[in-house]
């Protein structure tokens, strides 16, 4: 068990209304905060009321870029249970990233009590009521000031908490995206595979201009702009008449949690999903002769986020007729259900807040 210290606020906030949170634009009354120093180990865990880290200006993370986060959320249940969707996997990500990054990750103990423990002093930060959720941000930079180019020494890793509802202003409808063949996100041997700040930075230019030209998220191809990667911030899955496909992870995706637990109900149900290469070329054939039915993508804010519109090269295709398709509403309902506490959770995805 770590040994967490505790400062809590003398000035709570007032909670927002849970039908108007919007998406990350709320933080809870405290965070978490540690830190790792080579050859001392971690030290200093607490949860302290919410407000400014002080960091010196020459910390790697502000000139080197060595910040890496996750997202995941908690949920209160119908019945009042407070649970925790597949944390596991969030660590091991974060473990993942943070080694290509030469950051010190926390390990899982101490990762998994930080949660509990910061989750359970702003319990009442979880909203109720449907779509609603509180978000978690577990994060690690480089804190050590020197200005010579080599890994920081020293990573902090900090927890902030969002009350969060709908991540899409259309809600659950479908989205247009844009297929982009200007900008990547990612190449082979970057940083795609992990959670690295510095694929957002990447990101932000083609989302930009994809929402000038009125579409929400950018359909990420590879270096030949042709292998499909991500969509926007989620993973991508394309429901054809004979199979379910979903990109290969080929070390520029983000192997996402979302798209790993939709993977293992589809496959418990039996349905023929693979995981394999595919081209925006094979789509658009395929979709010109009918045989694509839906397309959706996978991620923790979101979800499922159906498909509707994809444009690519001057071209907007229209994907089952800008409508939701049977599928993503079935996968949408289940794993909502299941996080709800309003189905079984028969994939043992949940972890209960201890309290
Ligand atoms: C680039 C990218 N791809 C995919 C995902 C989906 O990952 P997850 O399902 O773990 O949220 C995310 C995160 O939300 C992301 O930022």
């Amino acid at each position: 068990m770590t040994t967490i210290t505790k400062t809590l606020t003398t000035s709570p906030k007032a909670l927002p209304p849970s039908n108007q949170l919007g998406f990350g634009q709320h933080f809870s009354d405290h965070m978490f905060v540690a830190k790792f120093t080579e050859g001392k180990g971690w030290s200093e865990a607490a949860i302290v009321p919410y407000g400014p880290l002080s960091l010196d200006p020459g910390a790697s993370v502000f000139h080197y870029g060595q910040a890496l986060f996750e997202g995941m959320k908690v949920f209160r249940q119908q019945d009042g249970k407070v649970v925790f969707f597949r944390p596991e996997f969030n660590q091991r990500r974060m473990a993942d990233g943070a080694a290509r990054l030469c950051l010190e990750a926390p390990p899982l103990e101490l990762f998994m009590d930080a949660l509990q423990e910061l989750v359970a002093v702003d319990e009442r930060w979880i909203p109720e009521g449907p779509n609603t959720s509180l978000y978690i941000r577990p994060t690690l930079i480089g804190s050590e000031p020197f200005l010579g180019v080599r890994p920081s020494r020293e990573t902090i890793f900090f927890i902030l908490l969002s009350p969060v509802g709908s991540y899409y202003s259309e809600g659950t409808k479908p989205i247009k995206i844009w297929a982009e063949e200007k900008y990547l996100r990612a190449a082979p041997g970057g940083l795609g595979a992990v959670k690295a700040g510095a694929n957002y930075a990447s990101s932000l230019k083609a989302a930009l201009d994809a929402k000038k030209q009125g579409y929400s998220q950018v359909l990420w191809l590879d270096v030949e702009h042709q292998g499909i990667e991500e969509v926007g911030t989620m993973n991508v899955f394309f429901v054809f008449d004979n199979e379910i496909v979903t990109p290969a992870l080929n070390g520029s995706i983000l192997p996402g949690g979302t798209r790993d637990a939709i993977l293992e109900l589809l496959r418990s149900k039996g349905l023929p999903v693979v995981e394999r290469r595919i081209t925006i070329t094979e789509v658009i054939e395929r979709l010109g002769r009918g045989e694509l039915k839906e397309v959706f993508g996978t991620g923790t804010a979101a979800v499922i986020s159906p498909v509707g519109v994809l444009h690519y090269r001057g071209k907007d295709w229209i994907i089952n007729n800008n409508e939701n398709g049977p599928l993503s509403n079935e996968l949408y309902s289940e794993i909502t259900a299941i996080q709800r506490g309003t189905q079984p959770d028969k994939l043992n995805w949940l972890v209960p807040l201890k309290k």
